[in-house]
């Protein structure tokens, strides 16, 4: 069943997502060659704590951190720990939290330093692939118009949308009904309505759609060891078309 949300239900979804976006900021102007994944996470812990508000991946299936960090093939799911952002990285964070009851998710990939050409193409693909899907989100369209949307920019450009994880409905939970595959056709799926919020959130990647998960049973990567990237809004669909819940604000 897809819960819909009522105006106030959707204004607390706006100030979890907004302060998600405001702490994935603060680490991405933190990201730099030398610092480590576990720094950057635990400064988002800071954060959320600072904020009032939980994380929302800490201990969901046992997941031990507050942000996914997912650098060059991984996929997503990366677990911060020792290793060492360097120049040239692209770096995913993905990160949740509950504020008042009501989730935030969000995601961003960023490049460290100069990064190659194809890096920077993956990089903005991914993203217009992003705004790509939240056009299609607005009442009467159904659900696969998104995610037929997604494909078809990533495809167009000569790179692929990962199969394997989906996009989520969200609010009271951090993943609802539905599921929103990055690929699919046109004009199937549930009809979209005034109140549903999704995080929409495509995963990719530069070569093969195929991943595999490492030995830590978490971390994905492509099967071949090319890059990836991961953009994730939290959107509402209102009457005026969608509206994006995890907008970083003035
Ligand atoms: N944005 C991802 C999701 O919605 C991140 C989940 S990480 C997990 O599924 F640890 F919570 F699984
Ligand atoms: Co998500």
């Amino acid at each position: 069943m897809i819960i819909l949300k009522n105006k106030e239900e959707i204004e607390l979804l706006r100030k979890s997502n907004h302060l998600v976006a405001k702490i994935l900021n603060e680490l991405a102007l933190n990201i730099r060659p030398g610092i480590t994944t576990k720094e950057l996470d635990l400064m988002a812990e800071r954060l959320i704590k600072k904020n009032n508000a939980k994380p929302a991946f800490k201990g969901y299936r046992g997941y031990p951190a507050c942000t996914c960090i997912s650098i060059n093939e991984q996929v997503v799911h990366g677990i911060p720990g020792p290793t060492i952002i360097k120049e040239g990285d692209i770096v995913s964070i993905d990160l949740g939290l509950v504020l008042d009851g009501y989730f935030g998710d969000s995601a961003i990939t960023v490049p460290v330093g100069k990064i190659d050409s194809e890096a920077e193409k993956l990089i903005n693909v991914t993203r217009e692939a992003l705004f790509k899907g939240i056009e299609k989100a607005k009442v009467g369209n159904r659900l696969f118009d998104i995610s037929h949307a997604v494909q078809m920019w990533v495809e167009k450009h000569g790179f692929s949308v990962v199969r394997d994880f989906v996009g989520h409905g969200i609010g009271k939970s951090l993943h609802e009904e539905p599921q929103i595959p990055n690929f699919g056709k046109p004009n199937q799926g549930v009809r979209l309505k005034e109140g549903m919020v999704l995080a929409l959130e495509p995963m990719v990647n530069a070569g093969t759609y195929k991943i595999k998960i490492k030995e830590d049973g978490w971390t994905a990567v492509t099967q071949d060891g090319k890059l990836s990237a991961h953009f994730e809004h939290t959107i509402a669909i209102s009457e005026n078309g969608p509206d994006i819940l995890s907008l970083l604000q003035e």
